[in-house]
């Protein structure tokens, strides 16, 4: 009866196992296992041959019953997971579009404004910066706008009230702004460096405009400072004009008209030829031919005395623009708020 006791064993074994399929390759293992050529099963019907005459039939019976409930296990087992597959697969849609990446993108003002930093970095200036919320002493009074004075009225000013401890106290006696410009950066440069001093200022600036196409309650400007011994409006005009065709390309013409800043004598405000209408006339020029793009002047030697330096000793130049006025005559764009409302629609485009 060994070999009636074998089967019986095997049955044990295979019933065992079956509960297990439930992946392709462990369907196939159970088959490679229990039905292949080399299977157990095969191994068995083998040894058919060796049993005594008598017992042959209820053997075989019993072998022949094994593999066929070995066999139909398997089938349903496969059967089973490729049901399942295909469910799978039916409920992936191949068609459907994939999910887009994002990929982001600097703000047209970032750029701007990293195109300024490379180009005047290219010619040896450094970059600086200084506090928003700046004092009176700073954004004022330094650069020769004295108390009361009726320049101040250029910039409508945001006060703010000196609080906490967060603030510089140096010059806190005539309370605090949010800066109007960026020109007060030259003078925390000029305190804090000895003459040569030849940098770039970019930062946030903030006034109490009515908010129009034309005009915001914060921008962002680039101040320049150069100063040195014996410089000349002559440079002034060179670097200019060098930053400009750098800018808007090498075509642009640059044209100087006087002007007046408390804190430059001479001042000019300097205007590039129109390159929208190459200079016959258009909207955006107001028909004039000029777009104006910065202020600038040699700075006045009163300013030397606020900061240590010798009036006698140094010349320099300054000068200081507006970016989004920059952006939107680069871009073409017709509304300054734009920048500030975060319309992909808008942002997208560069
Ligand atoms: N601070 C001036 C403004 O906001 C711009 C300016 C003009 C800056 C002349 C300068 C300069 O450095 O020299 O209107």
């Amino acid at each position: 009866m060994a070999m009636l006791d074998e089967i019986a064993k095997l049955k044990e074994e295979a019933n065992a196992e079956i509960g297990q399929m439930n992946s392709a390759e462990a369907i196939e293992n159970f088959r490679l296992k229990y039905l292949s050529r080399r299977g157990l099963l095969a191994q068995l019907f083998e040894k058919i041959k060796e049993v005594p005459k008598e017992e042959k039939p209820a053997v075989g019976k019993s072998l022949n019953e094994l593999r066929a409930f070995v066999e139909s296990e398997f089938e349903s087992a496969k059967k089973k997971i490729e049901n399942h597959d295909s469910q799978t697969r039916a409920m992936i849609d191949l068609t459907v579009p994939g999910r887009k990446r994002y990929v982001g993108r600097k703000h047209p003002i970032t750029q701007t404004l990293d195109e300024i930093k490379k180009i005047f970095s290219g010619i040896g200036f450094g970059i600086a910066d200084g506090p928003d919320i700046e004092d009176d002493y700073h954004n004022f009074e330094a650069l020769n706008f004295p108390p009361d004075h009726p320049a101040r009225d250029m910039q409508d000013t945001f006060f703010v009230e000196a609080g906490g401890g967060k603030l510089a106290p140096e010059r806190s006696d005539r309370g605090y702004v949010l800066r109007t410009h960026t020109s007060g950066v030259q003078i925390r440069v000029m305190e804090q460096n000895k003459p040569p001093v030849r940098v770039i200022m970019p930062g946030r600036c903030y006034r109490n405009e009515a908010i129009s196409a034309r005009a915001y309650c914060m921008f962002h400007q680039v101040e320049g400072l150069y100063v040195d011994k014996n410089v000349t409006f002559g440079e002034l005009k060179g670097t200019i004009s060098y930053f400009a065709k750098e800018l808007f390309g090498t075509n642009v013409k640059t044209r100087f008209r006087p002007s007046f800043f408390p804190f430059t004598e001479p001042s000019a405000e300097v205007d590039v030829n129109c390159f929208i209408c190459g200079g016959t006339g258009c909207r955006v020029c107001k028909h004039s031919g000029w777009l104006e793009i910065l202020g600038c002047g040699m700075v006045d030697p009163n300013l030397y005395k606020f900061v240590g330096y010798d009036e006698r000793e140094v010349s320099g130049y300054a000068f200081g623009m507006g970016i989004e006025r920059l952006a939107m005559l680069r871009y073409g764009i017709d509304d300054i708020r734009l920048f500030f409302d975060n319309d992909l629609r808008f942002l997208n485009q560069f």
